[in-house]
């Protein structure tokens, strides 16, 4: 299977990570992005990672270059139709990512599995557009995708046996666990961790402890390897917020609705790790 070409769209923190675990596993990969301008962003953003794994001693420079001969970037979404494979890694918003599925049925190989990476939308929405529902699942990734291990792999209503066999078998060539799920608001992950990181900002909003008390409690207390706060920060506020409405826009349940503090730092353009700051601050290390 190694030896086929696998097109991931949305050059972003998934996008990236997803293209970069495909290439660990010998697989061609595709990236492509919605403009030139964010193609040369997701190259450099690539680029930047696979030094940090180099500095951190997880790749070669050899190894490097043997993936930089494998990737191709590009900006048409044309340039998907020699993959096996198609994973969309867009924001999270049910609108675009509709947008971006519809123009993956018409323009991938037939026989391609088409996925999303979404971490919450229902994968039976997502499929409204297709014209052969049983082509579209949901891998959902985890966050640094070179790292984790966990692939929740989601299978809509419509989601054929072929299409679950092959991801499954994929996700395996990719040296990763895949855990089949059915499709649900949030599936297991995120129903367990939004409410997590919620609670968590409310604890601070309402003065309970700082950040680090927070995270401190949940990594001595819990064992935890990160607290909630730093995890969000790794996930981005923006993408927690866009998880959290959506799965509260389709279970209406409170525990899902977004803390204001949560939303004040997004408008603020505070977004992360991404941006450089979030609950912390991140020129230096954290
Ligand atoms: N961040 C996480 O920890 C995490 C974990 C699992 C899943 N996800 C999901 O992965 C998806 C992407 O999240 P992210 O954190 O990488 O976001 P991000 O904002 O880092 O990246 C999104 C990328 O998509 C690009 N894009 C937007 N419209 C596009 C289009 N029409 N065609 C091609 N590219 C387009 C943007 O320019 C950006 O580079 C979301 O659905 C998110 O919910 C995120």
């Amino acid at each position: 299977m190694n030896d086929k070409e696998i097109a991931v769209i949305g050059a972003g923190q998934m996008g990236n990570g997803i293209a970069i675990a495909c290439l660990q596993s010998g697989f061609g990969v595709v990236l492509v992005s919605r403009s030139e301008d964010s193609m040369k962003q997701g190259e450099a953003r690539l680029d930047e990672t696979l030094n940090k794994m180099i500095a951190r001693g997880r790749l070669t420079p050899e190894q490097k270059a043997a993936f930089l001969l494998k990737l191709k970037t590009s900006f048409r979404m044309e340039d998907i139709r020699d993959a096996a494979i198609v994973i969309e890694a867009v924001p999270e918003q049910l609108k675009l990512k509709q947008e971006v599925l519809h123009a993956m049925e018409r323009l991938a190989d037939k026989d391609a599995i088409l996925a999303t990476n979404t971490s919450s939308i229902l994968i039976s929405r997502l499929a409204f557009v297709f014209l052969d529902q049983g082509r579209l699942i949901g891998l959902h990734f985890f966050n640094p995708v070179p790292a984790m291990k966990l692939v929740e792999v989601v299978v809509g209503k419509s989601t054929s046996k072929g299409t679950i066999d092959r991801s499954m078998a994929f996700i395996a060539a990719l040296g990763k666990t895949p855990v089949k799920v059915n499709d649900a608001p949030g599936f297991v992950s995120n129903r367990i961790l939004m409410p997590l990181i919620n609670e968590a900002v409310l604890t601070l909003q309402n003065g309970v402890a700082d950040k680090d008390g927070i995270d401190t409690v949940a990594k001595l207390g819990f064992n935890h390897p990160m607290g909630p706060l730093e995890l969000a920060d790794l996930i981005g506020l923006d993408v927690c917020v866009h998880i959290m409405e959506s799965i509260h826009e389709e279970t209406m349940d409170e525990k899902f609705v977004p803390a204001r503090m949560l939303k004040e730092l997004v408008q603020a353009g505070k977004l992360g790790r991404k941006t450089g700051e979030g609950f912390y601050q991140y020129s230096a290390q954290k």
